[in-house]
């Protein structure tokens, strides 16, 4: 019925993902979705980005040496609530977050460990 289909090796496949080797410790992820954009979720984007590029944190195609990832996500059902923001692996989601709480999330959570918690409404593990 089915072949088995043939699959490059993991090590090809690295070959071609720089981040597969990469020691990555969290990925955050921003919601711009439609009512997340609303609220203004670009802003909260790129305040995390510009603040983990300036302090040499973040994995991207210019510096593959920062072990967080921010990327953007689809909704996550957080609309009326947000702009979501959820970071990985801790399954922390936050809801209205702004721009102006990025500096504390970084400090006490991608830095320390310790999740703001006044902005959690979800946790997944
Ligand atoms: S639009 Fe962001 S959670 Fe739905």
């Amino acid at each position: 019925m089915d072949e088995a289909r043939s699959l490059p090796s993991p090590e090809q496949d690295a070959s071609l993902s720089p981040i597969m080797e990469h020691g990555l410790q969290r990925q955050v992820l921003v919601c711009t979705a439609k009512s997340c954009a609303a609220n203004g979720s670009e802003a909260v984007l790129e305040a995390f980005r510009t603040r983990l590029m300036a302090e040499s944190m973040l994995f991207h195609k210019g510096d593959r040496t920062g072990d967080i990832q921010c990327i953007t996500c689809g909704s996550v059902g957080f609309c009326a609530i947000g702009p979501a923001v959820l970071v990985y692996p801790d399954g922390v989601w936050y809801a209205h977050v702004t721009p102006e709480d990025v500096p504390e999330i970084i400090d006490s959570h991608l830095k320390g460990g310790v999740p703001v918690e006044r902005l959690v409404r979800k946790r997944l593990v």
